[in-house]
C-alpha cells in the first residue's frame, strides 16, 4: 500500500531560491489530515487499480489544496494554520502569492505524471475542479458584504469552494482504476455530501473546536462576517430582539467582544445541534451513496472515515 504520508514528505524542496520554496516545505510539512489523496488513493483500491497509478493524482491534489490554504489565509486574515503561523505572518503576503502560484504549477506538474491514457479526463477534470473552487472562493468573499444570503447560496458556495476538490478526488481514483462510468458519478456524488459535511463541521470548529486539536484561531469566521451555516441558521430562527442583536454584532469590530457576543447568541439560539443535524444528514446521504457502489475493504474504509469525519476535532 502506497503511504501517503512518506510520498508527500519526499517531495524535494530543497532549491534555489529557498524565499520561493521554504514556505512551500514548511506548509507541506506541517502535518494537515491528508484527507483528499486518502481519497484518490482508496477509491482507486475500491475499482481494484494499482495505488501507484493513481498515486500522482492524488499527489497534485493535495498540494493544489495545500496551495488554496497560502491564498485562502490571506484573504481571511487567517494567522494560525496546523498549530503554527500561516505563512503571510511568518513571511509576508508577497510570498503567500508567488510561493502559492509555484505550488499550483507543481500540482499540474505532478498531474501530468498520471497514466497517459487516463491523463486528458483527469486534466480536463482538474480544471474543471480549479475554476470551481475560485468561483466558490468568490462567493464567499462576496458574501462577506451581504446580509441576505440564503441557505441555498450558502450550500453551492460550499460546494463549490470545499466540496468539488472531495469529490474530484474519489472520482478521479476510481476512474483510474478503470470504474464504470455511473459508478464514478455515484462516487463523485458521495464526495460532494462528504465535502458539504465537511465544510458546515469546518464552520462549527471555527466557533466550538479546540484551538489545540483545530490548529486554527477560534471566532476567525465571525470576524471576518462569513455567512457560515452558524450565521445563516441563527439569523433564520433568531426573534425579532435577537436579529436586531444579530446585526449590531455584524457591524462590530473584529476581536474577543465580536466573538464572545455572537457565540453567545449562537448558544442562545441552539444552532450548534441544527449544524450537527446537518452534518449527519449529508454524512448519511454520503454513506448512502457508497451502499451502491463495490464492497470491499476500500469501501469500509471510507465508511469509517466518514463517520470519523462526523466527530473530527481537526
Ligand atoms: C481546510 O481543509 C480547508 C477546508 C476545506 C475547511 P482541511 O481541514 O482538510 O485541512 P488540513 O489539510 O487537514 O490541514
Ligand atoms: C476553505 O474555506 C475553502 C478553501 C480553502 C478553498 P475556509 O476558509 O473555511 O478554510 P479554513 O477554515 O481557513 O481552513
Ligand atoms: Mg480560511
Ligand atoms: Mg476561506
Ligand atoms: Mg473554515
Amino acid at each position: 500500500m502506497v503511504d501517503i504520508h512518506s510520498a508527500i514528505a519526499s517531495l524535494d524542496w530543497s532549491k534555489e531560491p529557498q524565499g520561493l520554496y521554504a514556505p512551500i516545505a514548511y506548509t507541506l510539512r506541517a502535518g494537515g489530515k491528508r484527507l483528499r489523496p486518502q481519497l484518490a488513493l482508496t477509491a482507486c483500491r475500491m475499482f481494484g487499480g494499482r495505488e501507484e497509478d493513481a498515486l500522482p493524482a492524488a499527489l497534485a491534489l493535495e498540494v493544489f489544496h495545500n496551495f488554496t490554504l497560502l491564498h485562502d489565509d490571506v484573504m481571511d486574515h487567517a494567522e494560525v494554520r496546523r498549530g503554527r503561523e500561516t505563512v503571510h505572518v511568518r513571511w509576508n503576503e508577497n510570498t503567500s502569492i508567488l510561493s502559492g502560484d509555484q505550488m499550483m504549477i507543481e500540482a499540474y506538474r505532478l498531474l501530468s505524471q498520471v497514466p497517459a491514457d487516463k491523463l486528458h479526463k483527469t486534466l480536463r477534470w482538474f480544471n474543471e475542479m480549479a475554476t470551481e473552487i475560485c468561483e466558490g472562493q468568490q462567493y464567499d468573499v462576496d458574501f462577506e458584504q451581504r446580509e441576505d444570503v440564503r441557505l441555498e447560496e450558502y450550500i453551492e458556495m460550499i460546494r463549490l469552494k470545499t466540496s468539488v476538490l472531495l469529490a474530484n478526488a474519489l472520482r478521479t481514483g476510481a476512474y483510474i482504476a478503470g470504474a464504470p462510468d455511473e459508478a464514478q458519478q455515484a462516487i463523485y456524488d458521495c464526495g460532494i455530501h462528504l465535502g458539504l459535511a465537511f465544510q458546515i463541521q469546518d464552520d462549527l470548529l471555527d466557533v466550538y473546536g479546540d484551538p489545540k486539536t483545530f490548529g486554527k484561531a477560534i471566532g476567525g469566521d465571525i470576524c471576518c462576517n462569513k455567512k457560515t451555516y452558524l450565521l445563516l441558521t441563527a439569523r433564520d430562527r433568531a426573534d425579532e430582539v435577537q436579529r436586531t442583536r444579530l446585526a449590531e454584532w455584524l457591524k462590530h469590530a473584529p476581536g474577543k467582544e465580536k466573538i464572545a457576543g455572537m457565540t453567545a447568541l449562537y448558544d442562545e439560539i441552539g444552532v450548534r445541534g441544527i449544524a450537527e443535524q446537518a452534518i449527519a444528514q449529508h454524512t448519511a446521504e454520503a454513506l448512502g451513496l457508497l451502499d451502491t457502489l463495490p464492497q470491499n475493504e476500500a469501501t469500509d474504509f471510507l465508511r469509517q472515515l466518514a463517520n470519523k469525519l462526523e466527530n473530527r476535532t481537526s
